[in-house]
């Protein structure tokens, strides 16, 4: 048994978030932590909203609420969600918690006292219009890298490139429109990236397994212009951690506060001690996932992030990791995302354009969604949900292949032999070759998704549905029960049998009809098929079973219809 900490980037707390935020990190981390537990590892599965800087404070103001207020209600409204998705979080934390306040001011007292934090006072854009300084996404303008007018002052979100709010093109306050700026001094703590860059360049050369678009964007940015920048690490705003040396305050730095991508990183560990703490558990709980002084040195560690979060994992979170000198748990492996297009265009969170978290569990499961959205997660390249696509997935992959499975076996099983797992006969060659197909199959499932290559493994998953929808339709039980009764029951008891290995094979993908199909079986047996003869004779028999509820609805050209022109444009 191994020990498995897995992280998904942790959502800005401003706004419901969409699927395509949701197939970059959440849902993909959601997968792994299921299948490792499914696999019988110790797992700790953390996220947590991002609650600080300026898409806080923006949001806030705009709802028309105490940013503490409005970040405290979005907090739950985004947990109900991740419940409603069956995210199999071990803990949802906050990144505002006491916790991270705590640790992000220790890690920088320690990268001060390592020599590794620089006091700038520097230049920073200040609007007069608004009567404060302008850091971040308080400033929009044009990207020197390419030329995208709608750049951030953090970052630029065509190109990824993380910019400073003075390297803007023709720029003005995100508040009031306003370009009536000028450059003002305040200081500033830098973190000096430069300086480990050797040790980063190190570090990252020695993920050879890493995926391709992960080390390509690290790479980019290691070697980018002049090298690694140095970063500045706090802000002028009101909401955020409070610049302090560990406990200790920090001279200068009076009323300034931590930059949001300091911290929203630390709050992986943060989160870890709020799981600690809300389960009455002491620090060496959450310090052997983390601390490799404290038993963590066995935790293998997996993030799972949308391309555009890969700078700050591989370069700017490792950095203050490597640069505290103390023993903190380093990524392992980085499972990158790129990004999901929506129906000809571009999700928007701004524009409201595509489908939101709320909005698609209010007009079908969870699991449908989930479906879709693994088996096309944007992995080698960028994707599109279209509602076309979804539709024939749903009514083909679910309603036709696994849906039409499970209910024609249960319901002929009942009408013809009655409601327990028939007895008679044996297996013979027919469900011997299917019992060695399933086997190979599932091994190639097994290495496909613990290479979290998604995609593909939804495509195992579906193949291994359709070699029992196929050895159903060759050996036609409903035929042979009128010639070789003992016979069909022995095909039936295969079926059976089979709906219950679905329902532990699939049960990381759509975890509801899992659920339901395992009930219907009337087991509570969810140990892996690692032997799968065995596991096709699991059912004793004699045992009941029942014919559960339709596990999957088609999707009616109507509903299609329906559906894409209501969230063609702007959300309600
Ligand atoms: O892109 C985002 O949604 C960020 N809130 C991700 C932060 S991940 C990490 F640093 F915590
Ligand atoms: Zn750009």
């Amino acid at each position: 048994m191994a020990r498995i900490l897995i992280t998904s980037a942790i959502p800005y707390i401003n706004g419901i978030k969409h699927l395509g935020n949701l197939v970059g990190s959440q849902l993909p981390a959601d997968l792994f932590a299921r299948y490792m537990r499914a696999r019988g590892h110790e797992v700790m599965f953390i996220c947590a909203t991002d609650e600080h800087g300026t898409p806080a404070e923006l949001a806030a103001a705009k709802a028309g609420k105490p940013v503490e207020e409005y970040c405290a209600e979005m907090h739950q409204v985004q947990a109900d969600l991740a419940r409603g998705f069956r995210l199999s979080f071990d803990h949802f934390g906050r990144s505002s918690s006491q916790r991270n306040h705590r640790l992000t001011q220790h890690f920088a007292g320690r990268l001060a006292e390592n020599g590794l934090i620089q006091e700038v006072s520097e230049k920073q854009v200040f609007s007069i219009d608004d009567n404060r300084f302008l850091p971040d996404r308080y400033i929009t303008g044009t990207c020197p890298n390419c030329g995208n007018t709608n750049a951030r002052g953090d970052q630029c979100e065509e190109c990824t490139k993380q910019l400073d709010p003075t390297d803007l093109i023709n720029p003005r306050s995100s508040i009031s429109g306003s370009t009536n700026l000028e450059v003002r001094e305040t200081k500033h703590l830098y973190l000096r990236q430069r300086a480990l860059k050797d040790k980063l360049e190190t570090w990252i050369d020695s993920k050879t397994d890493w995926p391709v678009l992960t080390t390509s964007i690290a790479k980019k940015w290691l070697n980018d212009g002049d090298g690694l920048q140095d970063r500045g690490i706090t802000r002028d705003l009101y909401w955020g951690i409070p610049v302090k040396k560990g406990d200790a305050p920090w001279p200068g730095m009076e009323g300034k506060v931590f930059y949001v991508w300091f911290d929203a990183p630390i709050e992986y560990i943060a989160g870890t001690a709020e799981w600690a703490d809300a389960n009455g558990l002491d620090d060496a709980a959450w310090e052997r996932w983390w601390r490799t002084d404290k038993g963590a040195s066995d935790v293998t560690y997996f993030q799972f992030m949308g391309k555009d979060n890969v700078p700050f994992h591989t370069l700017s979170f490792p950095a203050t990791i490597l640069g505290s000198g103390e023993p903190w748990k380093l990524v392992d492996y980085l499972k990158s995302f790129n990004y999901l297009n929506y129906d000809g265009g571009q999700f928007s969170t701004s524009q409201g354009r595509g489908v939101f978290m709320d909005q698609a569990l209010s007009i079908l499961p969870a699991d449908y969604w989930r479906w879709w959205l693994l088996s096309h997660a944007p992995e080698s390249s960028d994707s599109e949900f279209t509602w076309e696509n979804f539709q024939a997935s749903v009514n083909k992959d679910l309603a036709d292949v696994l849906g039409n499975l499970v209910s024609r076996v249960t319901k002929f099983a009942k009408s013809k032999l009655g409601e327990t797992i028939p007895a008679g006969g044996t297996f013979g060659p027919q469900e011997t070759a299917l019992i060695a197909d399933l086997g190979a199959r599932i091994q190639v499932y097994e290495a496909l998704m613990e290479q979290m290559e998604v995609r593909k493994a939804a495509a195992e998953l579906r193949a291994i549905w359709v070699i029992g929808n196929e050895y159903l339709q060759s050996a036609a039980p409903w035929s042979v029960v009128k010639t070789d009764p003992e016979q069909a029951q022995a095909q039936v008891r295969l079926a059976l049998n089979l709906i219950r290995v679905y329902a532990i094979l699939s049960q990381p993908f759509i975890p509801d009809a899992a659920a339901t199909m395992m009930a219907a079986m009337g087991s509570e047996d969810w140990s892996w098929p690692a032997d799968i003869g065995a596991a096709m004779r699991a059912l004793p028999a004699g045992a009941a079973f029942s014919v559960p509820e339709n596990l999957f609805r088609k999707i009616t050209d109507e509903e299609r219809a329906d559906w894409q022109k209501r969230f063609s444009g702007i959300r309600a």
